[in-house]
């Protein structure tokens, strides 16, 4: 099948004060349409400039120093301004972790909603209006009519987060990134959060990228994973892979680190350590210093790239070993 989204050697850096930032080193993944996949990895680790990657939206000082970001097969870097504008508007639609930063206090949801669909949609007040009430209603607002009116700080955290995935919605995007959606959210709500979204993408077809530093979200919802570390992908595979197969001591050591439902009281372990800076980011794999499993060459070469139908990871541990199908 053709990919919808496709990253290639993507790297993304920051120009500031200190120096060059080294957010984004080298990553590449595809999303096919209609697929969820799942980006974890510690706070820092640059899920978060590879989503603005895509979008093109990195500030003054942020810049793809290399790599490729193809779209329906074309290059996103080459698109006008404007045309990334158009396509933010239409194909591709962003969420993020505070709906309230995104949602204008002063005005009405219905107000924001209609806007938005006449702007890229071109439909009249009325048409906008019916299309936005169905959406409400259809993110699981009930009285959508009058919750319509209504402004932003009169819905809850969760409530205000189906009217940005409403939002984001509306428009027919065949790409949601969702960039820790649910963080801000207590538990139960967070759930809920995460069923909608998978319903959604089953119901549109809209495919769904869906970063959080939470493995235990990845697991509810995704297909496929991309484990992300130091500005680099550590580890991808489906949701199987990686929770039943993880060929990583990362993505090992983060899985030691979730709650268990079965035991409870099992005490968690941590990964000791914390993720190397991205100012001048290390040589060699950026897991080295805290990894169980480090080999002479992880320090100073970049990490051996093994692949078995999917399941791929950047490790010498891999480098004459078979990776188990
Ligand atoms: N605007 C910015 N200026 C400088 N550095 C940045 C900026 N945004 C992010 N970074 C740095 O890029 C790295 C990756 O950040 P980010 O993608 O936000 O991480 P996360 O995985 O938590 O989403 C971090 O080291 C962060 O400090
Ligand atoms: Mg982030």
């Amino acid at each position: 099948m053709h990919n919808l989204l496709e990253l290639e050697n993507l790297t993304t850096s920051f120009f500031t004060r200190d120096g060059e930032v080294h957010s984004v080193r080298g990553v590449s993944f595809a999303l096919q349409p209609g697929e969820l996949v799942g980006i974890v990895g510690e706070s820092g680790c640059g899920k978060s400039v590879t989503c603005k990657s895509v979008i093109q939206l990195l500030g003054n000082t942020g810049k793809i120093t290399g790599g490729h970001v193809r779209f329906r097969g074309e290059d996103l870097a080459r698109k006008t301004p404007e045309q990334m504008r158009r396509i933010r508007g239409n194909d591709i639609a962003m969420i993020f972790q505070d709906p309230m930063t995104a949602l204008n206090p002063v005005l009405t949801v219905g107000r924001q909603m209609t806007e938005i669909l006449r702007r890229n949609k071109g439909l009249s007040k009325r048409e906008a209006k019916a299309k936005a009430v169905e959406m409400l209603g259809r993110v699981g607002i009930a009285d959508a009519e009058r919750r319509f009116d209504q402004y932003p700080h009169e819905f809850s955290g969760g409530m205000r987060q189906r009217v940005m995935i409403a939002i984001a919605l509306s428009c027919g995007p065949q790409l949601l990134i969702a960039d820790e959606p649910t963080t801000a959210l207590d538990v139960t709500i967070q759930a809920q959060i995460l069923r909608l979204l998978k319903s959604l993408q089953q119901e549109t077809g809209t495919a769904i990228l869906l970063i959080t530093h939470d493995l235990g979200v990845v697991a509810q919802v995704c297909s496929r994973v991309v484990v992300m570390y130091g500005g680099q992908v550590m580890e991808e595979g489906s949701v199987e892979d990686i929770f039943w197969q993880p060929l990583h001591p990362y993505t090992r050591g983060l899985l030691a680190s979730l709650p268990r439902a079965d035991e409870p009281e099992h005490r968690l372990s941590p990964i000791e350590g914390s993720p190397p800076g991205l100012l001048n980011p290390p040589p060699g794999c950026p897991f080295a210093e805290r990894c169980p499993q480090k080999m002479a060459q992880c320090d100073k070469q970049p990490p051996f790239y093994a692949n078995n139908n999917g399941h791929r990871t950047a490790c010498w541990l891999w480098q004459d070993k078979e990776i188990p199908a």
